[in-house]
């Protein structure tokens, strides 16, 4: 007679561990070669993603917590008020990939509701990952979980292990999850092109996936520039960060005291702009160049599109985006957008 194999206990089973892939690999002289190209440009610029070094992560998330800086607390009000709504879009059992996934403690607020199978979170780099996806693991032993290390703003080329869990199983359906209006960091025409390739990924996956993702509002400047220029000075800290940055990495010797914090609301780009300005005239070195700045010059350091409703469903349509829905705080100032793949 042949006995029925007994159940395994989970607490007999082995400690599931997150997986990680780490794709993108930091090239020394192309991120000096390009950020020595922005320096020399006549108005001067650097790309956003310089502004985040361990130190400009950790005031990103202290911007977070400011009074002024509204769209972190009005997106998470949507999501506790809508979350069983968009779960009826979402589909159960699903890959849930979350871009620039940072602390992940945005995506574990859903995953009680999403009941994801497996949890992809994507950052420029698996150390930031490491810590975050351990803790979550312990907390969520069921959930296959899977850290990959991208720069998906070059190139969304989710890899094939990444999304599998091996089993030979029908796909799961894709569901990419973006939140926090990073969108707004792209330029419209950047922004079609990465929801272009999002839409391609999720058209990849299993039927019924899509996007869920955080846009912020246009409204008016007296509501916006503040929340980009606080009054502890934590955003100027944040931008003025920069500088040091460019130091270490194109060897330059910037000087944080000739240079300040702006930002201010381009109602015609329906952009919050920030930029660090030449206190006086300067002339900023490094190795085989220079440049002299004059009193008022300025680096345009960083762009925040904002975004009416009717727009945003342009863009989603234009990136082949089938459906939409949309949900809204009270003060219409931020939305939450459902794309279907
Ligand atoms: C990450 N990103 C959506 C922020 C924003 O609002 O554009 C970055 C930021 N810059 C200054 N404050 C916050």
């Amino acid at each position: 007679m042949v006995s029925a194999p007994s159940p395994v206990p989970l607490h007999a089973l082995p400690p599931r561990t997150p997986r990680f892939v780490q794709l993108h690999h930091e090239d020394q002289a192309a991120v000096r070669d390009e950020l020595l190209r922005g320096l020399r440009a006549p108005a001067a610029f650097t790309a956003p993603k310089y502004l985040y070094d361990a130190l400009g992560s950790r005031l990103f998330d202290a911007i977070t917590e400011l009074p002024e800086y509204y769209p972190t607390r009005t997106e998470a009000g949507i999501f506790a008020a809508h979350a069983a709504e968009m779960a009826v879009r979402v589909p159960a059992g699903a890959t849930l990939v979350d871009l620039g996934a940072g602390n992940c403690q945005k995506a574990a607020r859903l995953f009680e509701v999403f009941k994801p199978k497996r949890y992809v979170a994507v950052d420029i780099s698996v150390d930031y990952l490491r810590d975050a996806l351990a803790a979550l693991q312990r907390q969520h032993p069921a959930l296959d979980m899977v850290g990959v290390g991208m720069d998906f703003s070059l190139s969304l080329a989710l890899p094939a292990e990444a999304l599998s869990a091996g089993d030979g199983g029908d796909p799961a359906p894709l569901v990419l999850f973006y939140p926090g209006s990073s969108i707004g960091n792209f330029t419209p025409d950047e922004a079609l092109r990465l929801l272009r390739d999002v839409q391609g990924a999720c058209a990849r996956g299993g039927a019924g996936g899509g996007l869920l993702i955080g846009v912020d509002r246009v409204k008016t400047a007296s509501v916006l520039e503040p929340a980009y220029d606080d009054a502890l000075g934590v955003t100027a800290a944040f931008n003025r960060n920069l500088l040091p940055r460019i130091n270490r990495l194109a060897g330059a010797d910037f000087a944080l005291a000739d240079w300040r914090h702006v930002a201010l609301y381009n109602a015609a780009e329906s952009r919050i702009e920030m930029h660090l300005e030449a206190l006086r005239s300067v002339t900023v070195r490094w190795p085989g160049g220079e440049r002299r700045f004059a009193r008022g010059e300025r680096i345009h350091t960083e762009n925040s599109y904002k975004w009416q409703v009717p727009d945003f469903e342009a863009l989603l349509r234009a990136a082949g985006f089938q459906g939409t829905q949309v949900w809204t705080d009270a003060k219409d100032w931020f939305s939450v957008f459902w794309a279907q793949a």
